[in-house]
């Protein structure tokens, strides 16, 4: 397995991971809208014998300091619990770090993205329509991060998820 960044020619063997992973659509729209909109800053994929097995995203949020969300990523069904995603997520995370990003937020199971980082006490400071026990955070560069004034805020395009 190796991971590299997405490219033009992987964008229908990456709408077919996330709509085997979530069994719909929306996640494979959502991906679909977000580089279209040019905000697919990290975009990896997981390859193994010539197919795409996984794939994530991260994309900027709008915050009081530079963050991204990180959603979705999604791995096919026959090759999770191989340690693909999670090889995706820390890969995401180190390009994020590299280009100067601060933090990076996810909804998603604690129990799954505590393992790389992510805090729900990190994230509880700020203002979101996710907040609560799923909205996570991590600091990328160290440095706490002060909610202030301030509010998270995905794109657009996610409020069309279900
Ligand atoms: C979440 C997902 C990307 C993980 O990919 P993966 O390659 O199976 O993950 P890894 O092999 O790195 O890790 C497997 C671990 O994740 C745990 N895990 C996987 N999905 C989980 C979930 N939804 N909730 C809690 N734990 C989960 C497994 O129990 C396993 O835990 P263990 O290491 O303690 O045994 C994959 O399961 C997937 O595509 N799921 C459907 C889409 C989805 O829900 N994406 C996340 C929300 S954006």
């Amino acid at each position: 397995m190796r991971l590299r960044d997405e490219i033009p020619p992987d964008t229908a063997a990456v709408r077919h991971v996330h709509t085997q992973a979530f069994g719909r659509a929306d996640e494979a729209r959502l991906v679909d809208t977000l580089r279209e909109r040019g905000e697919a800053v990290v975009s990896l994929v997981a390859q193994e014998g010539g197919a795409v097995i996984g794939h994530v995203l991260l994309s900027p949020l709008d915050a009081p300091f530079r963050a991204l969300g990180l959603a979705p990523v999604a791995v096919l069904p026959e090759a999770q619990r191989r340690g693909v995603g999670a090889a995706l997520i820390r890969e995401g995370l180190a390009r994020a770090r590299q280009a100067g990003w601060e933090a990076v937020f996810v909804l998603g199971e604690p129990r799954y993205y505590e393992r790389f980082g992510f805090s729900a006490a990190t994230a509880s400071g700020f203002s979101s329509p996710y907040a609560g026990p799923h909205f996570l955070a991590l600091s990328l560069r160290g440095a706490r991060l002060i909610p202030g004034e301030g509010s998270v805020a995905y794109a657009p395009p996610f409020q069309e998820l279900g």
